[in-house]
Formats: structure tokens, C-alpha cells, sequence
């Protein structure tokens, strides 16, 4: 018999699972990564409830004192990956890499919530006042009057995209000396970021060791720091979403709610009329990156209407057989292969999906997600694909690939796991 495409789905998460939190995939990623983890929360959540709120519990079981949800937890020591607890230097238990990543965690937090009140009460109200500590502390330590900016590239989940180039080319790459990346040994060089861009990656880390992960100080000098859409989008939802869990639990909303507002009068100053498009924004140069990506159009995910991002949505969508590409195919910084510059990646389309359903656009957002469910269909549960002919790249057997097939890409989304 062979296995439907949500079984295989599950097993492809099954085959992640450690027990207590899911690889991104095995051998490539053999950590707990942040966003991963709260995909493959809501990916649980369509079979095993109590195994997402599992999940989301040991992500936050990493928490910093300062608030911080760190991009990956090092439970486990695995030898072969790079750069591992010794180069992030963080000396916290566990050890956990210095930065953070894409706050997706409140939303989805509501939505498994939202699935089954009943049993979820008591881990939402846990887990509300560690979302709560995190929220602030990107508050106060990624926030540029109100545009929320990333400290490495890494921090935005989407690593060796163009809208980092401008501000990469400042980071200064003299002191990194020589070390062996992991990452080329586990799929085709021609997929991942260049050497230039790693030596930058490793600058920026090192730079943190150098001041024991000091926030003010990475905040006044630090090498990187960019006002992000995508960082700025997906935090704005996500105060939504703990605004509302604050008003279920009967805890006080004002706090979050003034951030909403000031986020909401500043998101403008992101959108750049030469590019026609939400852009990166240097914090050092104030320059603009001039790079329209997918994370520009997490809009309608933050809540934000604009009609003018809708119809480069529809150009972009109608120039590739596979939406939605990571990068403009009609810039020429744009590779169809390579990560964050080009291709398409299904946790993205989700989110993208998700902002258009939900603001009225049900045409493009049920195109997005059957483009998605046909890319699945062919490749499987790719790290991502080739908008222009929907070959599968990166890792294989991918956690959030499998679990946005079973959350919001298959047609039995809404059916109840038997
Ligand atoms: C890469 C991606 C990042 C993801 C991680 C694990 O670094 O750019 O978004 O979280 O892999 O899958």
C-alpha cells in the first residue's frame, strides 16, 4: 500500500522527532531551531496537540534571563556542525546560539490554541508570560523606532539574501582567520551561501563573542544592523496574536497594544518608492537594500493592506511557474537555486497565504497554496524548490516543509488526523 501524502508527511516528522523537539532535518541541522520548531508546532498540532505544546515548551526552555528565545539550542553536542556552541561562546545552559529569530511562536501559540481550548488552557498560560518576556525584550533591543531590525543576517531566517548585500559589504572580515564550514559536505555548494558571505556571518558572530552577547553595545557598534519587513512584519502579527491571547487569559493588553500602534506608524518609512516595494533599511548608512524578496510581501500577514505591493505580487506571482520566489526574478541578483535568492520556500508561502485569506484575497491565496501543494506533490518535503521548474533543494525530509503540507498546503488541512 503505498502511503498517502499526508502519512508520509507525518513520518517525515516523525523521523525529526527527538522526543521532546524536532530537527529542521537530520544530519544538515541537527539542533533545535527556532521558527523550525514552532512550524513543526503547528504541524503537530494537526495529529498530536499535546506533542505541539511539547514542542514550543522545550524552544522556550532555552529562554535567556534577558528575554531572548535564541535561533538554535544546542541540547545535544553534535561534532559536525558548524558554527557550534564553542564559536557562539554564549556560556549560557544550554548553550544556544547569540541571536534570535522570526517571533512566530505567539501566532502559532493562538492558533494551536485556538484548535483545542480545552486542553491548552493550562500550557498557554505558562506559556504566555515567557512570549510575553520575549516580545519586550525584541522591544528593547531590535527596535529602531518602531522598524524592527535583525543583528546578523541569520537572525531574519532567511541568511544569505540580497537584502543584506549593502550591509554585508561594510562588515569587516580581516580578524576571522581560517575554519571548515559543514554545511557544502551536506548538499551542492551552487545551493548555499558563498565563502565571502560566510567569512561576513562569522565576522558578526565573532563580534558578539568579543562582547559577551552585550545588547546595548551590539546596538550602538555592532557590525550589522538592518530594519527588516520581514522581522518587522512578523513581530507586528505576532503582538496581534499575544494581544489576543492576553485578553483571553485576562492579563493586561496595554503594553502590547501601544507597540502595535507604534509599529503601525512606522512600517511607511520601510516602503521604498524606487524599488515599489517594502525594502531593508541600513540603521548605519540609511541606505535601502533595493531588494524586493518574499519577506516584502509578509504584509497582508502583519495586517497591512497596500494595493500597490498587491500588484507586484500579482507581476512576480504570474513571472514563475512556482511562486513564491524568495527574490525578484526580474533583478539580476536573482538565482533560482540558491537559498535566499531566488527560490521558493513553502513556510513562507504559508505565511504569505495566511495574510491574504485572511485580509479578503481568497483567489491569491487559494493560487498560493495550491502552487505550494503541486510543488510538494512533485519533490516531496524539500528545504525549498526551483520557482522556474519546481526541483527540490537543499535538505530533503524537512520538518516545516512536512508540517505546512499538513497545517495549510493539503486539501485535508481542515479533516481531523484519524
Ligand atoms: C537556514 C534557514 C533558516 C532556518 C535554518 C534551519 O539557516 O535560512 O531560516 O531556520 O536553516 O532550517
Amino acid at each position: 500500500m503505498s502511503l498517502t501524502i499526508d502519512q508520509k508527511a507525518r513520518a517525515t516528522m516523525h523521523g525529526n522527532d527527538q522526543g521532546t523537539y524536532t530537527l529542521p532535518t537530520n544530519g544538515l541541522y541537527p539542533y533545535q531551531w527556532n521558527w523550525d520548531s514552532a512550524f513543526a508546532a503547528l504541524g503537530f498540532a494537526t495529529f498530536d496537540v499535546n506533542r505541539a505544546w511539547v514542542e514550543l515548551e522545550t524552544l522556550f526552555s532555552g529562554q535567556w534571563d534577558n528575554g531572548m528565545v535564541p535561533h538554535i539550542i544546542f541540547h545535544r553536542e553534535s561534532a559536525g556542525y558548524f558554527p557550534g556552541p564553542r564559536e557562539w561562546g554564549t556560556k549560557t545552559v544550554p548553550p544556544t546560539s547569540g541571536i534570535s529569530q522570526p517571533p512566530v511562536a505567539a501566532t502559532f501559540t493562538r492558533a494551536i490554541y485556538a484548535s483545542d481550548p480545552a486542553s491548552g488552557r493550562s500550557r498557554v498560560e505558562k506559556l504566555f508570560p515567557r512570549l510575553l518576556r520575549w516580545h519586550r525584550w525584541f522591544w528593547r533591543h531590535r527596535n529602531e523606532d518602531g522598524l524592527i531590525v535583525v543583528n546578523h543576517p541569520w537572525e531574519s531566517g532567511r541568511d544569505n539574501a540580497p537584502e543584506w548585500d549593502e550591509a554585508m559589504a561594510n562588515v569587516d572580515t580581516s580578524g576571522v582567520g581560517t575554519y571548515s564550514r559543514n554545511d557544502t559536505s551536506h548538499v551542492d555548494p551552487h545551493m548555499r551561501p558563498s565563502k565571502e558571505d560566510y567569512d561576513r556571518f562569522m565576522a558578526i558572530v565573532a563580534a558578539g563573542r568579543a562582547c559577551g552577547w552585550d545588547e546595548e553595545e551590539l546596538t550602538r557598534n555592532g557590525p550589522f544592523r538592518v530594519a527588516d519587513p520581514g522581522m518587522s512584519f512578523i513581530l507586528l502579527r505576532a503582538n496581534r496574536d499575544l494581544m489576543a491571547l492576553a485578553e483571553e487569559l485576562g492579563e493586561d493588553s496595554g503594553e502590547i497594544e501601544g507597540w502595535i500602534r507604534i509599529q503601525e506608524a512606522a512600517l511607511p518609512r520601510l516602503w521604498n518608492p524606487q524599488l515599489n516595494g517594502y525594502d531593508a533599511l541600513n540603521i548605519r548608512t540609511g541606505n535601502f537594500a533595493g531588494s524586493m524578496s518574499s519577506a516584502s510581501f509578509l504584509n497582508w500577514y502583519g495586517g497591512i493592506e497596500n494595493p500597490q505591493a498587491m500588484a507586484e505580487f500579482r507581476r512576480i506571482t504570474a513571472a514563475v511557474p512556482f511562486a513564491f520566489p524568495s527574490h525578484d526574478p526580474a533583478s539580476p541578483r536573482f538565482e533560482a537555486f540558491r537559498y535566499w535568492r531566488g527560490p521558493t520556500w513553502g513556510m513562507i508561502n504559508t505565511l504569505i497565504g495566511m495574510g491574504l485569506e485572511e485580509m479578503g484575497h481568497h483567489g491569491e491565496a487559494e493560487a498560493l497554496r495550491t502552487s505550494t501543494a503541486s510543488l510538494i506533490e512533485k519533490s516531496g518535503f524539500a528545504e525549498y524548490f526551483n520557482p522556474m521548474d519546481g526541483q527540490p533543494a537543499g535538505g530533503m525530509d524537512f520538518t516545516w516543509t512536512a508540517a505546512i503540507w499538513l497545517a495549510w498546503a493539503s486539501p485535508n488541512r481542515h479533516r481531523k488526523a484519524g
